[in-house]
């Protein structure tokens, strides 16, 4: 059976990209076996259709992660019902998510960062109007998350009896 796994910030063209590539190469390395179909989605309208930010392709590509087909969209109504898991990068998404979605996908909705507990931060920050540091940053905690997201999966944890209906 696939799991799938939505990553949601505000723009889609820094910090959910950059979750979508990155935990797709660290899960083909670390849980080969499960089916996966990983996606990203912006709540904002701003940059659809775009490419992911260029410091943010730029950082990404420095660690061995390719942004370069990805294209910004919009989270849609039907995502609520596809994905097993919707995972927002910080708080102001998560709030975003639980008031679109209906009642009863609202449990498969959670902070990306409760992966990484030993990162000691809960939200992914917006790199977009700072400086580089943050892209390095934002990739910093979405290494560790994937690797916490792929642990959670592999012991069968990550996903809530109330997934996706298909
Ligand atoms: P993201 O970053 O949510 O990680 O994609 C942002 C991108 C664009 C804007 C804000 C955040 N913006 O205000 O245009």
């Amino acid at each position: 059976m696939k799991t799938r796994i939505l990553f949601v910030c505000l723009g889609n063209i820094c910090r959910s990209p950059t979750a979508e590539a990155v935990f797709r190469v660290i899960a083909a390395r670390e849980i080969a076996d499960l089916e996966l179909v990983i996606d990203s989605a912006g709540t904002a309208a701003y940059h659809i259709g775009e490419p992911p930010d260029r410091r943010t392709r730029e950082a990404a590509a420095r660690r061995g992660y390719d942004l370069s087909d990805l294209r910004a969209r919009m989270v849609e109504p039907e995502d609520f019902e596809r994905f097993d898991l919707i995972l927002a990068m910080d708080r102001q998404n998560l709030r975003m998510l639980e008031r679109r979605a209906p009642m009863p996908v609202r449990e498969r909705i959670r902070l990306f960062l409760e992966y990484a507990p030993e990162a000691g931060e809960t939200e992914v920050p917006d790199p977009y109007y700072g400086g580089a540091n943050g892209f390095e940053h934002v990739l910093d905690l979405i290494e560790a998350a994937s690797r916490g997201l792929c642990a959670a999966l592999r012991s069968g944890e990550a996903v809530s009896a109330g997934s996706a209906a298909r």
